[in-house]
């Protein structure tokens, strides 16, 4: 009987360590081309069962398993916390970097109050993708789109300050030369 309870609490115990919380840190954010390429976008997860995220991901549709880690540009982020933990935003934690040469620092987190650098809810975007997609908003889910073209988001990638340098075609350079020059705030003084 003892030994019979015994192997209960351990199945208990195995079983919650399994659901374990999922802390997103500095430290889980480094050179997005490290993570794993899906169509236009990367995925990751901090729990260990990436092979989840990826399923999800490569069906296009379904809901994301907690710890999964989502990015297209690298200050971006979407990470999958444990179920039940933000019902509004379907468990997404929004989460904003500023990266450079020297790492990566967090410069906004939370949930549906996030707003990126350009002044836009993150939330409120994603929000707006269809119910099959978990948020994930990609060209067609039924969001606001982003003033970005594949062409300007690959190039985006492949300068990625945390990564070794790799070399741009001639159509990306010219795509970042367009968007930097688009997004150039005239000084005020
Ligand atoms: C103006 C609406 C808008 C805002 C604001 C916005 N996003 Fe997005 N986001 C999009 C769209 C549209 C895409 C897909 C673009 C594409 O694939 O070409 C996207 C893509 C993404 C992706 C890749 C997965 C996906 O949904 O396709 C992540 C991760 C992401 N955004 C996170 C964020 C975070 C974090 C913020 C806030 C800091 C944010 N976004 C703000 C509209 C927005």
């Amino acid at each position: 009987m003892t030994f019979l309870r015994a192997c209960i609490v351990s199945v208990v115990v195995v079983l919650a360590g399994h659901a374990s919380a999922v802390e997103p840190t500095v430290n889980d954010f480094s050179c997005i081309r490290d993570m794993t390429p899906v169509r236009g976008f990367y995925v990751d997860n901090l729990d260990g069962d990436l092979a989840a995220t990826v399923a999800v991901a490569e069906a296009g549709q379904g809901t994301y398993p907690t710890g999964s880690v989502v990015q297209l540009v690298p200050t971006e982020v979407m990470v999958k916390r444990e179920a039940g933990f933000n019902p509004a935003t379907k468990d997404w934690e929004f989460i904003e970097l500023d990266v450079s040469a020297d790492g990566t620092a967090i410069r906004a987190r939370g949930f549906a109050e996030v707003v990126n650098r350009f002044g836009g809810n993150c939330f409120a975007c994603h929000v707006k993708a269809r119910p099959e997609f978990d948020m994930i908003c990609e060209q067609n889910h039924g969001c606001d789109p982003i003033p970005l073209t594949a062409v300007m988001v690959k190039a985006i990638q492949k300068t990625d300050p945390r990564c070794d340098a790799v070399a741009l075609t001639p159509e990306e350079s010219a795509a970042l030369q367009a968007l930097m020059s688009a997004t150039a705030t005239p000084s005020s003084d």
